[in-house]
């Protein structure tokens, strides 16, 4: 097979840390062992998240000089308006500055005490947003999905039965349903369409609007051309046209496949609902035809919708992720099964089973990448979920995995190579890899400022 190159050229560059294990040790010990509190100059690699981090293009960058930011009617919210329609098919187009915010107005004016929402797994600013309202967010997601060396295909599906029974034993207090497409939290896991439609069957049977989390919307719809036989033939843009048209509404954070560094918007077809939303918009974010955004924001917006359904584009993204992942495999580094749609996932437990999860293995492992190579990841484990129960003993979570998430056209193939070649040094001399002590806990949200020192022994 030919090699799968980057669909693009450069023409503006940016340039990126090159500094010495010396020096990285240094900044690292400043920053307490947290990688949130480097400076991003520090870093070489910067795997912390692919949201807000995209390249945008040179039509993007020409389409934010013509934004008319007009405060009201503008010219550039008609065109977004107009391009997120034809995607989605919803009546009602109410643009934000991130995908949060969208979540904040939706369910500020849907969820209440006792109210319950399904989804296959709640992103945590969805979920904070929901609890915030009194509510409750219930994962169903399948059970293939706990299973890091499984290689199912569609981990993000939602468990139907589980639906279906969850809507019966609940009705009434469900004010939507939901599904992350893809799956954030099993690192970028897709729903298949098959499922996209059960589920949409299944919350239509009990009259439960379907609300998607759509931020990662394309690379969904590439993953069920690629995997699902049947819609092998179909365009990728054809497949999202589908996948929106079976839900009611959706939120969106453009910062992921709307290829924008920020922005955002929330739809809804539900008429009286839309008239609200607009209305909390107005007191918090702003004249619906900007919401949060400027107006040359719209405008990226509107181009990156279009550009991120480029079958070229999405060939190599997804080519990228699992050629991190395939050679982080050779070199003796486990990771999440198969490869997610925007980040490779390390399974720091099973490859550092000499650090216990109190000493919090995948913050270990993290560290040391960054040493090793400057590269910035995230734990997502026992520094993130861990707790002490009622007697003041460390309750572990189920795995402790270091989440590399690639920004979008941000790195060429040879610093993912780098980032391979640096995870071989890492893998040789794994068994000197020392645990973290952690010295300070917030009370909340622990990972983005929790402070670390070597482990004692
Ligand atoms: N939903 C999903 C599935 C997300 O991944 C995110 C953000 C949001 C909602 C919230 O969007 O950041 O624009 O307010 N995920 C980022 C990440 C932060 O690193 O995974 P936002």
């Amino acid at each position: 097979m030919p090699v799968i190159i980057e669909p693009f050229r450069i023409k503006v560059v940016e340039p990126i840390a090159l500094l010495s294990r010396e020096e990285r040790e240094r900044h690292l010990a400043a920053a307490d062992y947290n990688l949130f509190a480097l400076p991003a100059e520090a870093v070489t690699f910067d795997l912390l998240t692919d949201s807000g981090t995209v390249a945008m293009s040179a039509a993007q960058w020409g389409a934010m000089m013509v934004g008319d930011e007009s405060y009201a009617g503008s010219r550039s919210y008609y065109r977004f308006e107009k391009v997120v329609k034809d995607l989605t098919g919803y009546r009602h187009i109410i643009p934000v500055h991130q995908g949060r915010a969208a979540e904040r107005i939706l369910f500020h004016l849907t969820v209440g005490a006792g109210s319950i929402l399904p989804s296959n797994t709640h992103f945590d600013t969805t979920r904070a947003n929901i609890e915030y309202g009194g509510g409750q967010a219930e994962d169903l997601v399948v059970e293939e999905a706990a299973q890091t060396a499984s290689e199912y295909p569609f981990k993000g599906n939602i468990d139907l039965q589980r639906l279906d029974d969850f809507c019966r034993r609940n009705i009434g207090r469900i004010p939507s349903g939901m599904l992350t497409i893809t799956n954030n939290a099993g690192g970028g896991q897709p729903a298949s369409l098959e499922n996209i439609r059960g589920c949409s069957r299944i919350l239509r049977s009990h009259g439960i609007p379907f609300i998607l989390d759509a931020c990662r919307f394309a690379e969904n719809a590439y993953f069920i051309k690629l995997r699902e036989p049947e819609h092998a033939s179909r365009s990728v843009a054809d497949i999202a046209r589908e996948i929106f048209r079976l839900a009611d509404g959706c939120t969106f954070s453009g910062k992921k496949d709307g290829l924008v560094n920020m922005g955002g918007f929330l739809a809804l077809n539900d008429d009286s609902l839309a008239s609200e939303a607009r209305n909390l918009l107005i007191l918090t974010e702003g004249f619906p035809t900007y919401g949060g955004c400027a107006a040359r924001d719209l405008e990226a917006l509107a181009v990156g919708l279009q550009e991120v359904l480029d079958e070229a584009y999405l060939g190599y993204r997804l080519a990228t992720v699992r050629y991190l992942a395939d050679g982080l495999t050779q070199c003796g580094i486990p990771t999440v099964r198969p490869p997610g749609g925007h980040a490779v996932f390390i399974d720091a437990r099973k490859f550092l089973p000499h650090i216990p999860a109190r000493q919090y293995p995948g913050q270990s492992l993290a560290c040391e990448l960054y040493l090793s190579g400057g590269i910035r990841s995230c734990e997502i484990g026992s520094v993130m979920f861990g707790r002490q129960d009622d007697a003041g003993r460390f309750v572990e979570p189920p795995l402790d995995l270091v989440r590399l998430a690639l920004p979008r056209r941000a790195y060429t193939q040879s610093h993912v190579d780098r980032i391979i070649e640096i995870g071989g040094e890492v893998a040789v001399r794994k068994d000197q890899i020392r645990g973290l002590d952690m010295t300070y806990s917030p009370p909340f949200l622990r990972h983005f400022t929790a402070r670390f020192r070597p482990a004692s022994r």
